[in-house]
């Protein structure tokens, strides 16, 4: 049905006879000549009716709408200099039509021009409701080409290193990754049910005591959580696991393995090794254990220069065992008025969204002298001032904003004041125009986290991560009492900011686990019960292994410089786990629910 794709030709093809199939992108009547830009995935070219040709093809042409499916013979000609286009690759030339074909005629009204001379900005339900149209668009388009070669560049890395892809079940029992499962009721076996996987987990260090030693899944994973812009109930994971590999090992092939995509895709050479960070690191100067280091700002720990300061809101915090952190502003002084830190501001509004009081500040002069409102100034000796300035490193036109209270609240606060700060000041370039790839290791994970609601620890990636065995010393009946502040052999990729992956070193030790599961609050029986079939495995020649899994969508996301996952995905979900195109979920009839022994309890009302 065609001899070249629109977008190929050039003006070396002139006077060759051509056949193009495509979409009618654009339609216009010049006084007597009709031009369509006919458009495919290789990009558009312009046609020329000319009424010489005869009556009848131009009385076709003048019937034809925007986004009808048209074949068309003709032959190529240069354009008059007058009407070169130098923004299209096909600018100088067109084709002069011979015969048109429509091979699909439009009847419904479009909810949106998908023409490539319109990048209006449409409603994200629309786009999503009508995702066909959206996907003819060039950006969504070119995304998902960009999708296509990041899985390519990756599987031919992999493949290279001896890695094999196997497929895990779909259809397989709850892995604790975190969020909630997506369930599935068994028919055959009444009463019971399947989940679906959040991440192969299980099954690929099962692989390992397979004897595989190297393998990898472009697995689709499934999690009901709350969503974001950088969450999906459903997304792709690229997901690994080795044997036989220490943590510097995997570390070094997985960064030869986003370098090679980044090399393929975008043409970039990565600097290797990317920088490593231990959690405690990142906590500590950035208030987060995925850090943005493109820029600085880092949060200064000022705990031990104001912890007997008269000024209460600073001592007591220390007192009650949390900090005093802040961060220094440059030409702050200039940049962000007072009222924009003070009730009703801004920037007091990010601190409080995350659990902060107030935000106290103070304003260095120029003389270094500092200003502030309430009561830290006056209670400030002059070392104390010094020490401030100098930790700090204010300088005149410095402004210096406070978190005091609990370490995890006061790190929250600053860390969203930061990011904030960073995004109001242009500090960093947008995402389209992002130029600066901050690659980061963060390493040394702590095991668990206490889960407050449910009063006990929890594991912070899963709980089959190996603690460090020198956190645990040598005697394995203390393991239990040391576990719980043990540091996990645990690495996440970060990548400006946002999470890329994370892996870890696995437990390969029966016993290890075992406690492992009882510290986060699991009884023998119960850890027996859910996790036997992997203990036994244990038991039974397993090899020192760890693994990864990066989150595809947000790699490509980045990669297209976008600002969701949703415009990386075909036919993502909205906010409330939607598919506006098919209008799932639906309702199924009583007899599927019967069959399944399942019966609803939504009460609307209730609801
Ligand atoms: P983790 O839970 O950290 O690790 O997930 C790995 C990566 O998957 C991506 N990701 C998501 N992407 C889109 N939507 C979501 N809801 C979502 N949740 C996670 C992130 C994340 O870094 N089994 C372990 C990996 C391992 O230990 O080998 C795991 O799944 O980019």
């Amino acid at each position: 049905m065609r001899s070249h794709g629109c977008g190929d030709l050039r003006i070396t093809n002139v006077a060759n006879s051509v056949q193009l199939s495509g979409w009618v992108d654009r339609f216009r009547d010049h006084g007597g000549v009709i031009f369509i830009d006919l458009r495919d995935q290789s990009g558009t070219i312009q046609i020329k009716v000319d009424p010489e040709q005869g009556p009848e093809l131009f009385t076709q042409a003048e019937h034809l709408r925007n986004e009808t499916v048209l074949k068309v013979e003709g032959m190529v000609a240069a354009r008059p200099t007058l009407s070169i286009n130098e923004r299209l690759s096909t600018g100088e030339i067109e084709v002069i039509a011979k015969s048109l074909t429509v091979l699909n005629s439009v009847n419904g009204t479009f909810p949106f021009s998908v023409s490539i001379h319109d990048d209006e900005n449409v409603r994200e339900e629309l786009r999503l409701r009508y995702r066909y149209l959206d996907l003819r668009r060039e950006r969504m388009n070119n995304n998902l080409r960009l999708r296509h070669n990041t899985v390519k560049a990756a599987r031919r890395f992999l493949e290279n290193e001896g890695f094999i892809e196997i497929e895990t079940p779909l259809l397989t029992r709850s892995t604790p990754e975190g969020a909630r499962d997506y369930l599935v009721p068994s028919r055959v076996c009444g009463g019971e049910w399947f989940a679906l996987p959040q991440s192969p987990q299980i099954f690929k260090q099962l692989l390992m005591v397979g004897g595989i030693e190297r393998y990898y899944q472009i697995a689709r994973c499934f999690r009901d959580e709350d969503l974001r812009a950088d969450r999906q109930p459903e997304f792709t994971q690229i997901d690994m696991e080795m044997s036989f590999m220490n943590q510097k090992e995997i570390l070094r092939l997985n960064e030869s393995l986003i370098a090679s995509i980044w090399k393929e895709v975008k043409d970039i050479e990565l600097q290797l090794p990317f920088t490593r960070m231990t959690w405690h690191e990142a906590t500590e100067r950035y208030g987060t254990d995925r850090p943005d280091a493109r820029y600085g700002m880092e949060l200064v720990n000022i705990s031990d220069i104001v912890k007997n300061i008269e000024f209460k809101v600073f001592s007591s915090a220390i007192a009650n065992g949390g900090s005093v952190k802040c961060i220094a502003i440059p030409e702050g002084n200039d940049a962000i008025s007072n009222t924009r830190i003070k009730p009703g501001g801004d920037i007091l509004r990010e601190a409080e969204a995350s659990g902060a009081g107030g935000l106290a500040f103070i304003r260095v002069r120029e003389n270094g002298e500092i200003d502030s409102i309430g009561a830290i100034k006056n209670n400030l000796s002059e070392k104390q001032k010094l020490e401030l300035l100098i930790r700090t490193g204010a300088e005149p036109g410095t402004l210096l904003l406070f978190g005091a209270g609990d370490t995890s609240t006061v790190n929250r606060v600053l860390n969203r004041v930061r990011q904030y700060i960073a995004r109001d000041l242009v500090l960093i370039a947008s995402a389209s125009d992002n130029k600066i790839w901050n690659f980061l290791w963060v390493t040394d994970f702590p095991m668990f986290e206490f889960n407050k609601e449910e009063n006990r620890l929890e594991a912070l990636h899963h709980p089959f991560c190996s603690p460090n065995l020198k956190d645990l010393g040598d005697d394995t009946a203390n393991y239990r009492k040391r576990l719980p502040n043990a540091r996990a052999q645990a690495y996440d990729l970060v990548l400006n900011g946002l999470e890329l992956g994370g892996g870890s070193l696995r437990i390969h030790n029966s016993e290890l686990q075992k406690q492992v599961l009882q510290t986060i609050g699991l009884s023998a029986e119960e850890a027996q019960r859910q996790f036997g079939f992997l203990m036994d495995a244990l038991n039974m020649g397993a090899p020192p292994h760890g693994g990864i899994a990066f989150g595809l969508d947000r790699l490509v996301m980045l990669l297209a410089g976008e600002e969701s996952i949703r415009d990386t995905i075909a036919f993502p979900k909205t906010q409330q786990a939607r598919c506006l195109m098919t209008q799932a979920p639906s309702n199924v009839s009583n007899k599927q629910l019967e069959e399944l022994y399942v019966a609803s309890t939504w009460n609307p009302e209730k609801q």
